[in-house]
């Protein structure tokens, strides 16, 4: 088998790919598009118009002789019902943390403090994209408040920092208020990914010591599949080599998330087709494409670099193919239909961060606010089908829990291909979670999602839910959250009173 790895035969093999690339996209009758296409079209759907590509400020010089880490407590303008509110009392802050791994970059994040307990868990939220803001997820899904249309902000009543000490962080370089001044800090993969967060995560314990006891959880969405597991494995392997400050990582979490590509691209089709947005003449047609998109991701692997572009490519079509046959679908909720270019509508978040009062209040300085960058987009292309799902089991083995959720009426990390990688995963528990039975997850004495899970590992399959489940299913979301961190989510969080009162 050696000769199948020598750089002979890898490039008689992207050869290969590359000239049946053509023949499918003429079986497949949808042209190949640009990366730089499918950045602009993402960022246009949500109705996002960031004034730059990507954040490299080239006054950015005057920050670097400030500390390493600067944290200011602050209070929003215009947060309706806290005109009392101290910011003491408020627990919110905003900071700026230079990468020391970087030549002159900063990552922005907030900090909420729980409304509940200081010793609730610590939570970090990281946004997909690749290159979109984590505030996305904090105005729209579940941070403490929502925007309201006049730009006030309102307290989100199932905010997850009703359970949580919240982190949301503006990563990878470039993207949300995380800038440099220095082009060669734009990140490529998930090496570059995690140390920026570990390194982060070490100086925000640093600076609240009495937090690096809680328990630590990683959450976030969609392409934070790929961020999610490499961070998990970079704490975990800080934690072993006694690198640091000890991070008390105790689960992680995916949201609709692309994590193993070979097998969720595969889904594709057949959850277009079960859904009844493609029919099984289309389904055939296009699932044709699928043998070499699945020889390409294979080499690609876990660290394959032209391949991996290679791979893109090829599979992307398979993706293009359907949107083509479904017309003005929106790919992260095929319930609903994208009006022209756009299938939501989030710009209300860029007003609302461009204010000059909300920006003194967040001492971003002259720094513009990138919603998503099609720049890091772009830049992390090469990252886009290697495989993340190869660190899992050696976290599971050590007892660290992953919940895998994901919104039913979700196409572009749809639950299927989501449930197919985390059932073929190999750990030692595997054939118990295979034969573990579907369990209701109930939400007010009702059903608001289906639960399979085994000792460290759950799957929870979320009703009435597109790509954003915080954002269509907030008070399940955090319910799940909830049972998930304390105890189980098949358990019904049990109230001691109830109990005591009903015996
Ligand atoms: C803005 O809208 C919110 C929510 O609808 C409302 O509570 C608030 O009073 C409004 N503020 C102003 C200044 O109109």
């Amino acid at each position: 088998m050696k000769g199948y790895s020598s750089p002979a035969f890898l490039s008689l093999f992207l050869l290969l790919l590359l000239s049946s690339l053509s023949s499918v996209v003429a079986l497949l009758r949808a042209p190949p598009r640009l990366p730089s296409l499918y950045a602009e079209k993402l960022i246009r759907q949500l109705n996002l118009f960031p004034d730059e590509p990507v954040n490299i400020a080239a006054n950015a010089g005057r920050f670097l002789d400030a500390p390493r880490l600067v944290e200011r407590r602050f209070k929003f303008p215009n947060l309706v019902g806290s005109t009392d509110a101290s910011v003491r009392e408020l627990g919110h802050h905003a900071g700026y943390y230079q990468i020391p791994r970087s030549h002159a970059a900063r990552m922005f994040y907030f900090f909420f403090e729980s409304r509940h307990s200081t010793q609730d868990p610590v939570v970090i939220w990281l946004t997909g994209g690749p290159g979109c803001s984590s505030e996305m997820a904090l105005f729209y899904e579940n941070g403490p408040f929502t925007i309201a249309n006049n730009l006030s902000l309102v307290w989100n009543e199932y905010g997850w920092d009703k359970v949580s000490n919240i982190l949301y962080v503006d990563q990878p370089i470039g993207t949300g208020f995380s800038f440099s001044s220095d082009r060669r800090d734009i990140r490529h993969n998930e090496k570059g990914v995690s140390d920026d967060l570990f390194d982060f995560l070490q100086a925000f314990f640093k600076e609240h010591p009495h937090l690096a006891k809680n328990d630590f959880y990683i959450t976030g969405e969609s392409y934070a599949g790929h961020y999610i597991p490499a961070l998990a494995a970079r704490v975990h392997q800080g934690n072993k080599a006694k690198e640091g400050i000890h991070v008390n990582l105790k689960g992680f979490a995916i949201g609709n998330g692309l994590t193993d590509p070979a097998i969720q691209y595969g889904a594709y089709a057949d959850y277009a087709m079960d859904m009844g947005i493609i029919t099984q003449t289309e389904h055939d047609r296009i699932n044709k494409a699928l043998p070499l998109c699945e020889s390409a991701v294979k080499l690609c692997g876990t660290d394959g670099t032209i391949s991996c572009m290679a791979a893109y490519f090829v599979c992307n079509t398979i993706f293009s193919a359907i949107i083509a046959r479904a017309g003005d679908v929106n790919y992260y909720d095929i319930r609903k239909k994208c009006e022209g270019n756009l299938c939501y509508d989030f710009s209300n978040l860029e007003k609302f961060l461009n204010q000059q009062p909300v920006r003194d209040a967040l001492g971003v300085g002259d720094v513009q606010f990138v919603s998503c960058s099609s720049t890091v987009y772009q830049a992390m292309l090469m990252d886009w089908m290697r495989n993340l799902e190869v660190g899992i089991p050696a976290l599971l083995e050590d007892g660290v829990k992953l919940l895998v959720y994901a919104g039913e009426y979700d196409l572009i990390c749809n639950w299927l291909g989501n449930s197919r990688w985390v059932h073929a995963m190999e750990w030692s528990g595997q054939k118990e979670f295979i034969a573990a039975s579907e369990v209701p997850f109930e939400v007010d004495g009702s059903e608001a999602g289906v639960l399979t899970s085994h000792g460290p590992l759950s799957f929870l399959k979320v009703h009435d839910a597109g790509h954003m489940v915080p954002m269509d299913q907030p008070k399940a979301s955090l319910e799940m959250l909830k049972r998930w961190m304390h105890s189980s989510l098949s358990r019904q969080a049990v109230d001691p009173e109830a109990l005591v009162s009903s015996m």
